[in-house]
C-alpha cells in the first residue's frame, strides 16, 4: 500500500491486493477490489510509501552447483537461489548440462532432483546440448512439452560444450520446427583455443591473459556465423552473454531486418573492464575470469552497452551467475590462466547494479523493470505469471527504496556462497526492502524469511517474444 507501482509500459502510484500466492487487484489507493477496501480489510499490509513496488526479478541465465573444468559452481540451488531472493529476483532459470554420451531426458531429471525441495525461489530449466545427435534431437520435442522451451549449444569450448556448424545447423533446424529458442554461446573456440596454447607457450599465464586470448573479433565472428544459421533454418536465436559492441552491431543489424535475434547481455560486461583486470595485482585478476571475457573500457565497450540496452537490442539483463571460490578453485589457474573455471557470481545484485542505470540516466525506470523482470519472463514463456504485476499473476513482488543503500561485498550484503565478490566495494543508491515470492514475505527488511523447497519448478511455455 501507499508505493508507485513501475511496470515496463509506465509508473503509478497504486495499491496491490494479494491473496494467497496469486495477485488478485491492483487499484486507485483508497479504491474498494473485492467489496472491500484494502487498508481496512487485508490482513497483512506492507507499507510502500515513497517505494518502487515492482515485478520480482526474473533471472534468465544462472548455473547453480554446475560441473566446470574439473568443478562445480560453489553455489548450490539452495545457496543460490536464497542469494537470488536477497537481491529481489524471485525466479531464475537455470542450465541441465548434457555431456557427449548422455541422454537430454536423463539429465534434466538429474537437475530436477538436485533443485526440487532446495530452491526458495521459483526455477525453470534451459537444456545445454552437449552433443547433438539423433537422440537429443529427437529430445528435444520431449523436453519442451516438459516446460524446458531454450535450448543453449556453444561454439565455444571444444573438446566440451563444443558444437560444429553441422551439428549448429541440426539443431537450429530442430528448433525451428519447435518454435523453440536457440541460446548461443558465440565465440569462435576453435580460434580461441590456439591463442590460448600461445598464450600459454609464451609465459603469458597470469589471468589478464584468459581476455586477451578472446578478443571481440571472435566474438563478433561466431555471433554473425550463429545469425546466418539461424536465418537459414529459421530458429530463434538468442545471443547469451554478449560483452563485444561489435556482436551487437550484428545483433542490431540482424533486429533490424526482422529476424528473431535477441541479444543478452550481464552487470559485470557493464561495469567491469578489461583494464581493472589487468591493474589487479597477483592472482586477483581470476576473480574476474568468465567467457565472453571482460572487454576493454578504452574500446567503448561498456559505453556501446549501455546504448544498446535503450535502443532495445540488448534484450534482456541476466547475470551468467556461475560462482567459484578463489580458494581451490579459481586457484586451480595458478601458472595457467585456462585452467581457471569460468564464471562470475552474481545472482543477487543484478536488481541494485541495474537499477544504478536508472539513478545515473542511462535507462528509464520502466526500462529497468523491462529488461530485468518482465522481458526476460516473455522470453522464455513465463509471462504473464511472471514478470508483471497484474491479476492473475503471482505474488513475486519487490518493494524497493530508491532512497536507501547497499554496500556490496564479503560480509555486506553478501549471501552467495562465494569467498570473494566480484563487486567487492561497490555503493548501490537503492534497496531491496520486501521481497514476496507467490504471495510469501522471504525478505522482510534484513531478515531472511523464507526456506528451502518454497520455490517450485516453472514449466514454461515458448517464447511470447517473437516477432
Ligand atoms: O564464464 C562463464 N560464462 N561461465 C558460465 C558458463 C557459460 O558459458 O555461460
Ligand atoms: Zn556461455
Ligand atoms: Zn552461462
Ligand atoms: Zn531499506
Amino acid at each position: 500500500h501507499g508505493g508507485t507501482v513501475v511496470s515496463a509500459t509506465g509508473s503509478q502510484p497504486l495499491d496491490v491486493l494479494v491473496d494467497g500466492e496469486t495477485i488478485v487487484a491492483v487499484l486507485q489507493p483508497g479504491a474498494t477490489a473485492l467489496g472491500a477496501d484494502l487498508t481496512g480489510t487485508a490482513e497483512v499490509v506492507i507499507d510502500a510509501t515513497g517505494k518502487y513496488v515492482i515485478p520480482g526479478g526474473v533471472d534468465g541465465h544462472t548455473h547453480m552447483q554446475m560441473p566446470f573444468g574439473g568443478t562445480e559452481a560453489s553455489d548450490t540451488f539452495e545457496t543460490g537461489t536464497r542469494a537470488a531472493a536477497w537481491g529481489g529476483t524471485t525466479t531464475i532459470v537455470d542450465f541441465v548440462v548434457q555431456k557427449p554420451g548422455e541422454r537430454v531426458q536423463d539429465t534434466l531429471g538429474a537437475w530436477h532432483q538436485k533443485a526440487a525441495g532446495k530452491c526458495a525461489v521459483d526455477y525453470g530449466f534451459h537444456q545445454i546440448i552437449g552433443e547433438v545427435n539423433d537422440e537429443s534431437l529427437k529430445g528435444m520435442s520431449e523436453l519442451v512439452s516438459e516446460g524446458v522451451t531454450s535450448f543453449k549449444l556453444f561454439m565455444a569450448y571444444p573438446g566440451v560444450f563444443y558444437s560444429t556448424d553441422g551439428q549448429i545447423l541440426r539443431a537450429m533446424q530442430s528448433a525451428g520446427d519447435l518454435g523453440a529458442l536457440l541460446m548461443m554461446h558465440a565465440e569462435n573456440g576453435i580460434a580461441i583455443d590456439v591463442l590460448v596454447e600461445q598464450a600459454i607457450a609464451r609465459g603469458d599465464t597470469a589471468p589478464y591473459f584468459h581476455g586477451t586470448s578472446r578478443p571481440w573479433q571472435l566474438e563478433e565472428e561466431a555471433t554473425h556465423r550463429a545469425i546466418m544459421l539461424a536465418q537459414v533454418t529459421g530458429a530463434p536465436l538468442y545471443v547469451v552473454h554478449v560483452s563485444a559492441k561489435q556482436a551487437l552491431e550484428q545483433i542490431a543489424t540482424a533486429r533490424g531486418n526482422g529476424q528473431n535475434v535477441f541479444g543478452e547481455s550481464c552487470p559485470q560486461y557493464l561495469y567491469l573492464s578489461l583494464e581493472e583486470q589487468l591493474g589487479a595485482p597477483g592472482f586477483e585478476g581470476a576473480k574476474w575470469v568468465c567467457s565472453t571475457p571482460l572487454r576493454s573500457r578504452a574500446e567503448g565497450h561498456q559505453d556501446e552497452l549501455w546504448r544498446y540496452l535503450r535502443t532495445g537490442d540488448v534484450t534482456a539483463v541476466s547475470t551468467d551467475h556461475c560462482p567459484f571460490c578463489m580458494k581451490d578453485q579459481k586457484e586451480m589457474g595458478i601458472g595457467d590462466f585456462s585452467k581457471i573455471p569460468n564464471g562470475i557470481g552474481g545472482v543477487e545484485h543484478r536488481m541494485d547494479l541495474m537499477f544504478q542505470g536508472v539513478k545515473s540516466g542511462q535507462i528509464s525506470l520502466e526500462r529497468w523493470v523491462e529488461v530485468c523482470c518482465t522481458t526476460p519472463a516473455r522470453m522464455f514463456g513465463m509471462y504473464p505469471r511472471k514478470g508483471v504485476i497484474s491479476p492473475g499473476a503471482d505474488a513475486d513482488i519487490v518493494i524497493y527504496d530508491p532512497n536507501g543503500h547497499t554496500s556490496i561485498g564479503l560480509g555486506k550484503t553478501h549471501h552467495m556462497n562465494m569467498d570473494y565478490s566480484a563487486y567487492e566495494g561497490f555503493e548501490i543508491d537503492g534497496h531491496v526492502d520486501t521481497v514476496l515470492s507467490r504471495g510469501r514475505v522471504v525478505i522482510d527488511d534484513g531478515k531472511y524469511l523464507g526456506s528451502a523447497g518454497h520455490g517450485r519448478f516453472v514449466k514454461r511455455e515458448l517464447s511470447q517474444n517473437l516477432i
